[in-house]
């Protein structure tokens, strides 16, 4: 933890100001509270327990470094989706690789977004470099059997190295576009760029979808999904976590 972390936790106490704080409703044996009694509005639910006091933990993104924010944010705001990217150079080697800030943003046009780094300060990586210069990518969703190979293809490799080829995926060419999509996935969408945004250090490919290949028997001929059938792998803490999505469960929304 880097020195900026602990200030801002020692501070996150007297913020809580403690005559608010519930120290007399503890139980010291087992850390837990004894009544109870309502928080005071200033003390957050998600709160843990430091020496008696209820505290939560506050990291001020604003003085961490980028490694730390990154850290911090990549951990806590999950699951997310990993999107498992296809492209091509100009010449047309393809190129794939995972990247988990990614989601889906609109129907209409549908579009999708993701943020490749870069591989040094001045280096994109592949995916942002191809993409760059063709425009065209595909998006694949990752099930668990291919998880193994969807990580393999994440190793920071010379540009122009066919991982695809590499880790014996098969390809079909896609319906619209110039980049093959990987059969092996679930789920495939092939996408063209409709811009990028660069914001700082961070670049945000935004990207439209054209055509969705979906495995047979996860959807009904009306396109609804088969929640038994279609399991997508989640992202969890940074760096090598994962869950699987096989329990999930219903709640209908109110009218
Ligand atoms: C599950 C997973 C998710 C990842 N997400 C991202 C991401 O969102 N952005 C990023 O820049 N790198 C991400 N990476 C790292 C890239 O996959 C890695 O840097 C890769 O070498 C990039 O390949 P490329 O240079 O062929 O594009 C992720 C890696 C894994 C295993």
């Amino acid at each position: 933890m880097t020195k900026a972390m602990t200030v801002r936790k020692k501070e996150a106490v007297i913020f809580l100001n403690t005559s608010q704080c519930l120290t007399e409703n503890h139980d010291p044996s087992t850390h837990g509270p004894v009544k109870q009694s309502p928080p005071p509005a200033k003390i957050p639910v998600a709160a843990f327990m430091i020496h008696d006091t209820i505290c939560p933990m506050i990291f001020d993104m604003d003085s961490l470094s980028p490694g730390d924010r990154y850290r911090i944010l990549a951990s806590l705001v999950t699951p997310r989706p990993i999107a498992w990217i296809t492209s091509c150079d100009r010449d047309g080697r393809p190129n794939t690789a995972p990247f988990s800030f990614f989601n889906v943003f609109g129907s209409n046009p549908p579009i999708v977004a993701f943020a490749p780094g870069n591989k040094d300060r001045h280096t994109p990586k592949d995916t942002a470099r191809n993409i760059r210069e063709t425009g065209d990518f595909v998006v694949h969703m990752v099930d668990e059997p291919l998880s193994q190979i969807m990580v393999a293809t994440s190793a920071s490799l010379p540009h122009g190295t066919d991982e695809l080829a590499q880790h014996k995926l098969t390809t079909t060419p896609p319906e619209k576009i110039s980049v093959p999509r990987i059969i092996e996935a679930p789920v495939a969408l092939e996408c063209t760029r409709h811009s990028t945004l660069e914001i700082g250090d961070n670049r945000l490919i935004i990207g439209i979808v054209h055509t969705v290949h979906v495995r047979d028997g996860l959807m009904d001929e009306k396109g609804y999904l088969d929640n038994d059938q279609y399991h997508p792998l989640a992202r969890m803490a940074s760096p090598d976590w994962y869950a699987r999505t096989a329990d999930q469960f219903e709640i209908p929304r109110p009218h």
